[in-house]
């Protein structure tokens, strides 16, 4: 069966960093100006997608974006038997698990690499066919991220973790069972692996410090939808009852509050005025704030059919501020780097403390060759002591501005790190050649063609 994501571009392996077919060339200058549409969230659409994998029957996601990362695990669902198709409306899935079977390994394999959403497969394949072969992961490379939580959860559940060279083989010999799991640390994936496991394992699971982000909420709504039992309680406590059998879901994705505000820092960044439809204000409360301390004005279009946020520079300096990232109700870390583009164009010193992923910050290098002024520090600056204090890891940047950039060739790291790019190119004067794009698609939608309704002197070359 073709997917309707399967046209879309690979994600950049590291061998391919330099190929010129991977590169968009942007000329600055130019304030952006117009609107953009978001779509479904990138890390909501993936989940849900192995969600349909715990139906009975078929399920229908809607706002699906064209993006890698939906292409990717399109594919690792139809090597497990999942049928997935487009639906009538621009942006349905339709996801029909019920010839779900013991997949081909080489297949998965090949998967190796690609993205961090196989780990989350888990659960639906121990409680479908009994056993998962989960490959290597890949994902961004802004953190060790080890899978540690996923694997102890899953062990608490009762399933046997066998790691091999070629991957892990996860088995269950019995029904799993409901549990009591702590998180060491309010995990995004980790939350949702102990969701996906625990709606059909027998009894009731208590799950303590789990992260309560806007896209896990999404999630908990289609886990609710299928029949699932499932209560957000006080202080991170969610509580799962498991029950026999789940039905498909109807659903239509939350928009992807982390593009909206690199929409966002994009027009701050270069003194434009971008209106994103779709966007909403509640996922995006935190990053409104830090938007309007910088000195950004926004104004929130809530009327039904026409949703959305304006966001413009207002003229004038834009403040320097003191930033901490932290998990859901806290500043995003995937707004951190968007964010700090424009706050090279802020008069004073800015401190910025990445408290989620220990290398976050290492994008600033290319910043400083275009002439930003940012140094980083192994101390948690500007905010609460953090995992990585004593650890060694440059996780705090003080960036001084305003400062004029200047073009130059960029080679983009991890996905975030790869729009901010964009954005600084954008505000530089001169022709930027920015190498790596295609990791840029695992989570921005046409970015190519929204840019340049926006007015921006963008050109593919190849
Ligand atoms: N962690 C562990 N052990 C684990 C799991 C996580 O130590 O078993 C640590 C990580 O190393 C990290 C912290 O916990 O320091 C948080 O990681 P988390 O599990 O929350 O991240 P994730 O689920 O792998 C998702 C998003 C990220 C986003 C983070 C935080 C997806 C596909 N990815 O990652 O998105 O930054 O949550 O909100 O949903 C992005 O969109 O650019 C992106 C990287």
């Amino acid at each position: 069966m073709t997917s309707p994501a399967t046209t879309l571009p690979r994600p950049a392996e590291p061998s391919e960093a330099f190929d010129s077919a991977d590169l968009i060339r942007v000329t600055g200058g130019t304030p952006l100006t117009g609107e953009v549409t978001v779509r479904g969230a990138k890390n909501l659409v993936p989940k849900a997608m192995v969600a349909a994998l715990l139906g009975d029957g078929p399920s229908l996601l809607r706002n699906v974006p064209q993006i890698s990362d939906v292409r990717i695990v399109t594919g690792l669902l139809e090597a497990h038997g999942v049928s997935v198709r487009q639906g009538e409306q621009p942006g349905d899935l339709i996801l029909d698990p019920t010839s779900v079977g013991r997949p081909d390994h080489a297949e998965i394999a090949a998967h190796a690499g690609s993205s961090r959403i196989p780990i989350l497969l888990c659960g639906p394949l121990l409680h479908r066919i009994g056993h998962a072969f989960i490959p290597d992961l890949g994902g961004c490379r802004i953190g060790d991220r080890p899978i540690d939580f996923h694997l102890d959860a899953l062990r608490s559940f009762g399933a046997v973790v066998d790691k091999r060279p070629e991957g892990l083989h996860i088995s269950a010999p019995q029904r799993l069972r409901g549990t009591k799991i702590t998180l060491p640390y309010p995990s995004v994936g980790s939350t949702e692996q102990v969701l996906l496991t625990a709606v059909l394992a027998e009894g009731v699971t208590e799950l303590r410090n789990a992260a309560t982000e806007p896209e896990i909420q999404d999630l908990i709504a289609v886990l609710q939808k299928m029949g699932a039992i499932i209560s957000v309680l006080d202080n991170r406590v969610i509580q799962i009852t498991g029950v026999e059998s789940l039905s498909g879901y109807k659903h239509r994705a939350l928009p992807d509050r982390l593009e909206a505000a690199s929409w966002a820092c994009a027009a701050l960044a270069t003194g434009g005025d971008i209106l994103v439809r779709g966007a909403l204000q509640g996922p995006m409360m935190t990053f409104l704030n830090v938007f309007r301390r910088v000195g950004g004005a926004f104004e929130v279009e809530d009327e039904p059919g026409e949703l959305g946020i304006r966001f413009w520079h207002p003229g004038g300096p834009l403040s320097a501020l003191a930033l901490e990232t932290d998990v859901h109700p806290g500043f995003q870390t995937d707004w951190q780097q968007p964010m700090v583009v424009a706050l090279t164009q802020a008069q004073g010193l800015s401190i910025v403390h990445e408290t989620v992923y220990e290398k976050r910050l290492g994008f600033t290098k290319a910043l400083i060759d275009m002439g930003a002024q940012v140094q980083l520090y192994r101390e948690c600056l500007g905010g609460t002591p953090c995992r990585f204090g004593q650890r060694n890891f440059m996780h705090s940047a003080v960036i001084s501005g305003p400062t004029k950039l200047h073009a130059t060739d960029l080679v983009i790291p991890d996905l975030r790190a790869g729009f901010s790019y964009l954005i600084a190119a954008l505000a530089a004067q001169g022709t930027s050649s920015v190498h790596g794009i295609s990791l840029i698609s695992r989570g921005y939608e046409d970015f190519g063609s929204k840019l340049a309704d926006l007015g921006a002197q963008v050109e593919f070359p190849s």
